[in-house]
């Protein structure tokens, strides 16, 4: 039997399905060479399937007989994809499959900004509810505000959808090319983005990580945002400066802002982003329902039975490979 390696975040049903076929090695965390558990697996490994498996030359030449790295996400800035090219091995993802569950986890920390909901659970859970709430602890309103969507992906829709049709919001959107489903379903303007950033109430940054994307939004943009706004990154950590949506925070320049992703993940417990009281930080829960997790994973279960059986795989990110 060929082996393969399950990497990270892969569901317990597609482990056990690809065990039927496969000489499956199973890698909990995070692994590098230096775990020589995980290095002989690899050296045997003509695919990996998971969450995050850090596919860089440093690693791939320990892997002679790979031929496909199927991602359990939407996101594959985890690979470096020139690389795999001159390797000749096939990269995939799951688009799609997430999309709902990521725009309703979006969603929600809009609303639990907005509303504070984290900080004032934690004020009664504390026992300090002995009165009316004050009204410094009073949250605004989203319903009817102006959404400023940066990245109208298939996410980004998702986001509007739930804005415009479930909260009357007003949608505008700046992407690379007009998204005319987006500007019919949900009323959605095309707007330039300093536009964007002058005029929106909620910020939403919607972008995969590319190198253009990188500190999309710094200290500039923070300074062009209302000083009511607030600002969402539910995306990738490094498209924003962290610096700077620290500083922005901090000194009160945006009103608030609802964080779920991180330049660096986990993110470091000495962050100074978690001494401030206007932000909601989430561990990055986008995907992570139990229903999404199976959906995820049988897609790059697919994605990768494809590859091995000489197949092209629906989500195949580097087609260049195959002339
Ligand atoms: C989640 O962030 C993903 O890229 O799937």
């Amino acid at each position: 039997m060929e082996t393969i390696i399950a990497y990270n975040r892969v569901a317990k049903e597609v482990i056990e399905s690809l065990k039927k076929d496969y000489n499956v090695h199973y890698f909990k965390e995070n692994e590098s060479i230096d775990n020589p558990v995980f290095l002989k697996a690899l050296k045997k490994a003509v695919g990996i399937i998971g969450l995050e498996f850090k596919g860089k030359e440093d690693i791939l030449k320990h892997a002679p007989h790979l031929k496909i790295i199927a991602n359990v996400s939407v996101g594959y800035d985890n690979l470096d994809i020139p690389v795999l090219n001159k390797r000749a091995i096939l990269a995939t993802n799951t688009p799609d499959t997430l999309t709902e569950t990521t725009a309703d986890a979006i969603f929600g920390i809009m609303l639990a900004t907005a509303r504070r909901i984290p900080e004032l659970h934690n004020f009664l859970m504390a026992g300090k509810w002995d009165n009316y709430l004050k009204h410094d602890q009073f949250g605004v309103d989203l319903h009817h505000k102006t959404v400023g969507i940066i990245g109208m992906g298939n996410i980004g829709k998702a986001l509007a959808k739930r804005c415009a049709l479930g909260f009357d919001m007003n949608v505008i959107y700046y992407n690379r090319s007009r998204k005319e489903d987006a500007e019919i379903l949900y009323n959605a303007t095309f707007t330039e983005l300093d536009e964007l950033l002058k005029t929106s109430d909620f910020i939403c940054l919607m972008l995969p990580a590319t190198p253009e994307t990188k500190h999309i939004i710094g200290k500039r943009e923070f300074d062009l945002m209302k000083q009511s706004a607030i600002y969402i990154n539910g995306s990738r950590g490094i498209n924003n400066d962290e610096t700077a949506l620290y500083e922005a925070l901090k000194n009160n320049d945006i009103l608030a802002a609802g964080i779920d992703v991180y330049e660096k993940e986990p993110v470091d417990k000495n962050s100074p982003l978690l001494t401030l009281d206007n932000l909601v930080a989430l561990p990055h829960i986008g995907p992570a329902t139990i229903e999404n997790e199976l959906s995820m994973s049988k897609r790059a279960e697919q994605n990768l039975r494809a590859s091995l059986n000489n197949k092209t795989p629906i989500d195949l990110i580097n087609p260049e490979v195959l002339d």
